[in-house]
């Protein structure tokens, strides 16, 4: 740092992938991103998005994995930079680095741990100091599921009833290490399409043209009540039912939109098949399956049963990857890397 100048104002962010277990598809606002309903999620451990935020000079720069980015991506994060300066009363440029200790649109949902550690980081640079609820609405205006990766464990984002959003937040339910023996076996695909549709274009598809949209919102508060009982009971036949019913509800207002969704692929099908058949062997859900949009799928089960899940999977062809992961913590602010003091080296 040259002598007499101040510091610039910097930050730096992590924050974790979540999968929804009860999702967020439609906005009733599109402005406030305002959702017709309420989600729940579990914050993923391991992946990280990790983002630094410098302020200072003219002009915002965003590079991505060190590559500069421009048009879509990089109006995205100028967006909540504008934000950021509007609320902390700013006006100069921004320099944002972000990586991923993951593959960027590999199935696990970088957007939602991109601008959870964008808004964190953005907002700690700024000199604002923000409760994570706050911190979380900002997240949202990137991408809604990003509000929920600021907390650890399992998610809440309540739909809230208010025009104004003050009721739109999101909530931790339960802390990372409420259920030890809960797993997320992520099946990576090899032969997943890139998105055809962005998910903020394709959920409003859904809303103008799926015929069973409206009752699928009047069913969620219901089956999300059960999903958070299930999961304070440690309860897995319950939780992965829920889990199933509400992946296929989901799946159906996708593929009766018009024109149709479809995410899946050969692959996934086959992969749901073979849970379908390890449950009716069973005689009760021992794994519960979900998937985004896109056809990469998460199976939640527990850990005594992973043995049995990768068998039956056993000569699915099309399996890029697979991984375990358990919930884990939220987003954090990455302490600056101490510098030694002068004249140690
Ligand atoms: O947060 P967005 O705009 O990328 O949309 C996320 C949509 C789903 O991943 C399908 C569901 C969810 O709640 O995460």
């Amino acid at each position: 740092m040259a002598a007499g100048r101040p510091p610039e104002p910097a930050a730096t962010a992590e924050a974790p992938p979540n999968i929804a277990l009860i999702k967020y598809w439609g906005v009733r606002d599109e402005v406030l991103g305002l959702p017709y309903n309420s989600s729940f999620s579990v914050t993923l451990e391991r992946f990280r998005s990790r983002t630094r935020v410098t302020f200072g000079g003219d002009g915002d720069r965003f590079r991505l994995n060190g590559v500069p980015q421009s048009g879509k991506p990089r109006e995205a994060v100028v967006r909540m930079l504008d934000r950021i300066r509007a609320a902390a009363g700013r006006s100069d440029g921004a320099r944002v680095d972000s990586t991923n200790n993951f593959p960027t649109a590999s199935g696990l949902a970088s957007s939602a741990s991109g601008f959870a550690a964008l808004a964190l980081a953005g907002s700690a640079a700024a000199g604002l100091r923000w409760s994570t609820r706050r911190v979380s609405a900002l997240a949202r205006s990137g991408s809604g599921s990003a509000s929920r990766s600021l907390f650890g464990g399992f998610v809440q984002w309540d739909a809230g009833v208010r025009d104004d959003g003050r009721d739109c937040i999101a909530r931790s339910r339960f802390g990372p290490d409420h259920w030890p023996g809960l797993v997320d076996y992520v099946t990576l695909l090899a032969d997943a399409p890139t998105k055809a549709v962005r998910s903020s274009v394709a959920m409003q598809r859904t809303v103008a043209t799926a015929p069973g949209y409206a009752r699928r919102v009047a069913e969620v508060p219901e089956r999300l009540e059960a999903m958070v009982r299930a999961v304070r009971r440690r309860d897995a036949p319950g939780l992965f039912g829920l889990v199933i019913e509400e992946c296929d509800s989901f799946r159906n207002v996708c593929e009766t939109s018009d024109p149709p969704l479809d995410y899946l692929t050969r692959t996934s099908r086959t992969i749901l098949d073979r849970v379908r058949a390890l449950n009716a062997r069973a005689g009760e859900p021992v794994v519960g399956y979900t998937h985004d949009a896109g056809a990469h799928l998460h199976l939640f089960t527990l850990a005594g049963e992973v043995g049995a899940l990768r068998a039956a999977l056993r000569g699915v062809p099309g399996i890029r990857q697979r991984l375990v992961l358990r919930p884990g913590p939220g987003a954090r602010l990455v302490a600056p890397t101490a510098r030694p003091p002068r004249g140690s080296r």
